[in-house]
């Protein structure tokens, strides 16, 4: 399968789950980017990325990230600038997030989790897209293609269903899930922000919801394998125009209602 995106990536928490499959599936596709950024907060224990990108070494770029740390932010920032020189980005995902305590009944949530899961699931991708405005700005600049694409320069933020406020009723009282389910929804509209705000730049914001996959996260009950959910969102954001920023879209490219 071809990539669809452009010739450099940046995914975090790219060590397990959706974020690994999604540097594998781009590493391995037919036409895929030149450069894929890997971030992870603990490579040296990162095994299954590690083999990827020494299958891939020019590719496969491992970047010590952690997202709830800013000071880890600008120094993975930088470490991504620096190698790409003047090409720009042309996608960063913001696919790192936590989900805890599990199930998150407000009796069970306390003020620590609320703010630690707010750090990682939303200042984290904050503070990513600000520090790499100048690369996904450079990126747009420098591509004569017209409108918006994850070609030319574009945000996924990976989002949820459970994040919608319409459909809650439909999942709440088997996953309360107080922190998650509230910093997901303040990550769409930091999506639909965004996308207000820089699509003058030529950069497309979005949200997609990988579906209920196979992860750690997911659990053991989750219906979907990983492969299938990350080939649905590789194939949905290489369709992703215009006409898509600022919106929340699952895995096969259907609209979630906020
Ligand atoms: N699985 C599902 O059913 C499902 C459904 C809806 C949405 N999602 C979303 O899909 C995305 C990926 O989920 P997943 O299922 O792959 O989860 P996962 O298996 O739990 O993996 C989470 C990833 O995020 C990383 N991470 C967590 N905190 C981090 C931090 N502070 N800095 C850097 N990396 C950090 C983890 O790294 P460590 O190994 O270092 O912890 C790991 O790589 C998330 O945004 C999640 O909300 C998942």
């Amino acid at each position: 399968m071809a990539s669809g995106v452009g010739s450099s990536v940046l995914v975090t928490g790219a060590n397990r789950g959706i974020g690994l499959e999604l540097v594998t599936q781009l590493a391995e596709s037919t036409n895929p980017p030149k450069l894929i950024f890997a971030g992870c907060r603990e490579p040296e224990r990162a095994k299954d990325l590690q083999e990827l990108s020494q299958r891939h070494p020019q590719m496969v770029i491992i970047v010590p990230l952690d997202v709830s740390d800013a000071a880890s932010v600008s120094a993975a920032c930088q470490v991504v600038s620096t190698r790409l020189g003047d090409a720009g980005l042309n996608l960063l995902v913001n696919n790192a997030a936590v989900n805890r305590p599990i199930p998150g009944s407000l009796a069970q949530t306390g003020a620590d989790d609320m703010m630690e899961v707010y750090r990682t699931n939303v200042v984290g991708p904050m503070l990513l897209t600000k520090e790499l405005m100048p690369q996904l700005q450079r990126a747009a600049a420098q591509d004569s293609e017209s409108g918006l694409s994850c070609r030319k320069a574009a945000i996924i933020n990976i989002s949820t269903l459970i994040s919608s406020i319409e459909k809650c009723y439909e999942s709440f009282g088997m996953a309360p899930m107080y922190p998650y389910r509230t910093s997901k929804v303040a990550l769409n509209m930091l999506t639909r922000c965004l996308s207000e705000d820089l699509c003058k730049d030529g950069i497309l914001v979005t949200a997609i919801h990988p579906g209920w996959v196979q992860t750690d996260m997911g659990g053991s009950q989750a219906p979907l394998p990983t492969k299938d959910s990350v080939r649905g969102m590789l194939g949905v954001m290489s369709s992703l125009t215009e006409q898509h920023r600022g919106t929340l879209l699952d895995w096969k490219g259907n609209s979630i209602p906020w």
